[in-house]
């Protein structure tokens, strides 16, 4: 195979030109395969009527005339390669990186014999990559990255003796690194990162002495990190294997990498502790360690290294306290060290600190004070100390503060006035702690900057501030579950993007808010469990809530007949455009490459579901969700025929109000229904048999009303019990004892009282949580801290599987 191309490649090299014109006549083949020349580089300047030497991006030789360098990078050219190139025989330089390029590359280019520096990267070629590269025997920088390459990395590029810098990655290139590769002793730069490379790090790797930065993160790379990278010793600094399968311990060879800046092992399997001979690497400005299943306590020798200015560890099994010393690493801008088993205080050194922009502290077991210096972290951009044992006073936060999470610890308190000088505050997330006072005034004014507040589950008291501006950037509010009173502040409707709204267990005292209408972004709408009141049907039409996917107005006192119009207007439930949505967590994530992606804040985190009689709690919410949840209310009437239109409603419940009239038979279309209860009312006639087409339904409630007839019998009805239907004295058939089709009818056997009926429990899902995707919670995590709800686990999983299959 190989002999046929160089066979080949001898006829076009026989072909001899020598002048300038032939240089000419290949750019203007060139020129002609450029489709797009949005900044008109070449349409004006590449003319015949100029000298080659003289166009733009073309260098020639001084001696020869002849063109030695073409560089037409950044120019946004769309075209494909003319095999014409082949014919600029002086060309040594090739830069045409950063465009729109396309196409597979014409092997002519085999005849540019004196290529040094070819770099393609950043354009949209495809096809595999060219084997004869390996003929561009003084080549120096072969640069292919963010490309569409797919297949194999060729050996013949181990022919390369001088290559120095090779960049492969951004393509789909898969299979095994070749042994050949390194033959190329002078390589210094080898980059593979983000492709499917397979298998393991060959050893002969230790044969690159000169290497410098070696980039093979994101594949499927896997078996141990080999120890020959310790051959490499003088040289290399910067190693980044981070996101691959690499399993063991980190090896010692490690300490012997006494130049390395950079070492990334994120996101695999490693395991052990921290080798003590880390503390030899004293050059090290980026340690990232996270997200592996390292065990034991930082050791001590990391104190030597103090040119550190990232240090991630985070989401490991690490133990101990966070060292003191830590305060003694003047140029740390991030230290990340959540999702572990820390314990202990927060070291009040860090308050050394100055450069610091983000600490991440959450999700261990850290108790003690939050220290007052924090508050003298000026650089300080993002704080989070969620999910531990702090107790106390919230301190002063720093002034530069944009990210401020200190959700799910026991602190108690006032909020300090000092928050309203955070000018730059993006998030503030301090529910589920013992907070008490009334919520700041000026929530309202930095509203400009917010964008989620959640201060749920505290003890807040007094109103909610009035003062919501113009302009009012909110996309989240959760306050919920405090002692808040009065009214909902009418302000809110100057925050058009409002994502969510959870007002939920507080003793709010107000009519529906009809002017919620103007905010069409409104996905999550919860009122429940306060003292609203009033009609909703003669809610005003011309306005809506089309992105409405949760609506719980649970235990109010609203009253009149269900809302018609307002059930026609909830678009992200009935039609196509719900279809299109991701099934993403709702929380606010602060986007980053890095490892401090860990910084969301999760809209409506720790709500609470009462159902079945168990109390479940919930990390987040799944933006798929689709509930409404009007129960315990005051409403009369009939059931809506329209409710059979939302599609994609999974969760409807109506129980605990006044309605009357027959089940509409229109209900058996809503066909992902989860739940349904429409239990504690005053319903009449049969169960429509239309209510067996609910494949997905799980759990029934028409307990405790005045049905009559016959159950339908098959599919889902086979799995409910007679739970579902008691105080119905006129049901019969399966799984009730009373046949159908006898006249003899016994009296009901069942008690029709509601009080602490177990039947009478509240389903009121507004939820997903963290499945699997994050945080490493598995199915097993739900059960065990719940009591084994597996209905809903099926639910929640079966729900997640189904929209992902979209
Ligand atoms: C082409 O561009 C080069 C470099 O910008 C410039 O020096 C030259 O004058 C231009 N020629 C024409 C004909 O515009
Ligand atoms: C090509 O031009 C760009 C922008 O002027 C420059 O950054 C790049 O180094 C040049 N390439 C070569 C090979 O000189
Ligand atoms: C340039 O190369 C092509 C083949 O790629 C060849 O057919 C053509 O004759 C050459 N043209 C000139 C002007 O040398
Ligand atoms: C790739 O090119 C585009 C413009 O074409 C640019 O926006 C982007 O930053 C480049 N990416 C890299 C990694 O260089
Ligand atoms: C290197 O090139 C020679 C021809 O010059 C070829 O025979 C050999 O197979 C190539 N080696 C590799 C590893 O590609
Ligand atoms: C690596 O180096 C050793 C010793 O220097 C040599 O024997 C071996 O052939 C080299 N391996 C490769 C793939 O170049
Ligand atoms: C690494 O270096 C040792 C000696 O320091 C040598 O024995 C070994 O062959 C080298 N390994 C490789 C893969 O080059
Ligand atoms: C570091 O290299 C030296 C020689 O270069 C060797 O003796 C020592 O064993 C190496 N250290 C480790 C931990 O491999
Ligand atoms: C490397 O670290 C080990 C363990 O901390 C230590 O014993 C050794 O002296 C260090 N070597 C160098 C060269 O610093
Ligand atoms: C914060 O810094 C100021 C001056 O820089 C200092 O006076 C004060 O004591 C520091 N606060 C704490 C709690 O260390
Ligand atoms: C807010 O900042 C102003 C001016 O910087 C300062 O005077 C005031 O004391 C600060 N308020 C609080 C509560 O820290
Ligand atoms: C609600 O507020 C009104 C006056 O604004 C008052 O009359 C009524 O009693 C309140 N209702 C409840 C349940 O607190």
């Amino acid at each position: 195979m190989f002999g046929l191309l160089f066979a080949t490649f001898g006829v076009i090299l026989s072909a001899k030109y020598s002048s300038i014109t032939v240089d000419q006549s290949a750019f203007l083949a060139l020129k002609s395969h450029i489709t797009h020349d949005p900044y008109n580089f070449l349409t004006t300047n590449w003319s015949t009527s100029t000298s080659v030497c003289s166009w733009i991006g073309v260098t020639c030789g001084s001696r020869h005339h002849r063109v030695t360098a073409l560089n037409l990078s950044s120019m946004d050219l769309t075209g494909t390669i003319s095999s014409q190139l082949g014919n600029l025989s002086f060309l040594a330089w090739l830069d045409i990186h950063q465009n729109s390029f396309h196409g597979s590359l014409p092997i002519e280019l085999t005849n540019l014999r004196r290529m040094k520096y070819l770099d393609f990267g950043n354009n949209s070629f495809n096809g595999e990559i060219p084997s004869w590269f390996g003929c561009f025997s003084k080549l120096q920088r072969l640069s292919l990255y963010l490309n569409n390459f797919i297949g194999v990395i060729p050996s013949t590029l181990g022919n390369l003796s001088k290559l120095e810098r090779l960049g492969l990655s951004w393509n789909q290139i898969s299979g095994r690194i070749p042994n050949s590769l390194f033959k190329c002793k002078d390589l210094k730069f080898l980059s593979l990162s983000s492709n499917s490379l397979e298998g393991s790090i060959p050893t002969e790797i230790g044969n690159l002495t000169s290497l410098k930065v070696m980039a093979l993160d994101e594949n499927n790379l896997e078996g141990t990190i080999p120890k020959c990278i310790g051959n490499m010793s003088s040289s290399l600094t910067a190693v980044d294997l981070g996101n691959n399968n690499f399993h063991g311990e980190i090896p010692l060879v490690i300490g012997n990498l006494t130049s390395l800046q950079s070492l990334y092992l994120s996101y695999n399997k490693v395991s052990g502790k921290i080798p003590l001979v880390i503390g030899n690497l004293t050059s090290l400005r980026e340690l990232f360690l996270d997200n592996n299943k390292l065990t034991g306590e930082i050791p001590l020798v990391i104190e030597k290294l103090t040119s550190l200015q990232f240090l991630h560890l985070s989401n490991n099994k690490l133990t101990g306290e966070i060292p003191s010393w830590f305060g003694c690493f003047s140029k740390l801008q991030r230290l990340s060290l959540y999702l572990n088993n820390f314990i202990g205080v927060i070291p009040s050194t860090l308050g050394n600190l100055s450069k610091l922009e983000r600490l991440g502290l959450s999700w261990n077991q850290i108790s003690g004070e939050i220290p007052l210096v924090i508050g003298n972290l000026t650089s300080l951009q993002m704080l989070s100390l969620q999910s531990n044992k702090l107790t106390g006073r919230i301190p002063t936060p720093p002034p530069l503060l944009q990210w401020y999470a200190v959700s799910t610890n026991n602190l108690i308190g006032e909020i300090p006035s000092s928050v309203c000088n955070l000018t730059s505050l993006k998030v503030m997330a301090l529910d589920e702690n013992n907070l008490e006072g009334t919520i700041p005034k000026c929530i309202g004014n930095m509203s400009s900057s917010l964008t989620a507040v959640d201060l749920g589950n505290n003890n807040f008291h007094g109103q909610i501030p009035e003062n919501f501006a113009k302009g009012c950037m909110l996309r989240s509010l959760g306050i919920n579950n405090n002692e808040l009173e009065g009214s909902l502040p009418r302000s809110l409707g100057n925050c058009k993007g409002l994502n969510l709204l959870n007002v939920g267990n507080n003793n709010l005292n107000d009519t529906f808010p009809s002017w919620l209408g103007n905010l069409d972004q409104l996905q999550v709408l919860i009122l429940r469990s306060n003292r609203f009141y009033g009609q909703i049907e003669s809610f005003d039409i011309t306005v809506s809530l089309t992105k409405l996917r949760i609506i719980d107005l649970y235990h109010n006192n609203f009253s009149g007949y269900l809302p018609t119009p307002f059930f026609e207007h909830m678009h992200a439930i009935r039609d196509e455009y719900g279809k299109n949505v991701e099934p993403n967590y709702m929380r606010e994530v602060k986007p980053t490459k890095d490892a401090f992606g860990v910084f969301w804040v999760d809209y409506a985190s720790g709500l609470s579901v009462t159902a079945k009689g168990l109390e479940i709690k919930f990390e987040s919410l799944l933006s798929i969700w689709t509930v409404i949840d009007l129960s315990s209310n005051q409403f009369r009437g009939e059931i809506p025929k329209i409710l059979g239109e939302l599609h994609l409603l999974l969760v409807l419940n109506l129980s605990h109000n006044c309605l009357i009239g027959p089940i509409p038979s229109s209900l058996g279309n809503l066909s992902e229904l989860e739940s349904l209860d429409l239990s504690s009312n005053k319903l009449e006639g049969r169960i429509p048999t239309e209510l067996k087409n609910l494949g997905f339904l799980e759990v029934l409630n028409l307990s405790q009303n005045n049905l009559k007839g016959p159950i339908p019998q098959g599919k889902q009805f086979d799995t409910f019990t007679k739970d579902s239907y008691m105080g119905n004295s006129d049901l019969c058939g399966f799984p009730l004892s009373k046949n159908c089709g006898t006249d003899e009818e016994t009296p009901a056997k069942f008690d029709r009282d509601d009080d602490g009926d177990e039947l009478n429990w509240k389903f009121s899902i507004l939820m997903g949580y963290g499945c699997g995707l994050v945080l490493g919670m598995s199915m097993a995590y739900i059960v065990f801290t719940t009591g084994k709800p597996w209905w809903l686990i099926r639910i929640v999983e079966r729900v997640r599987q189904r929209f992902a299959k979209r």
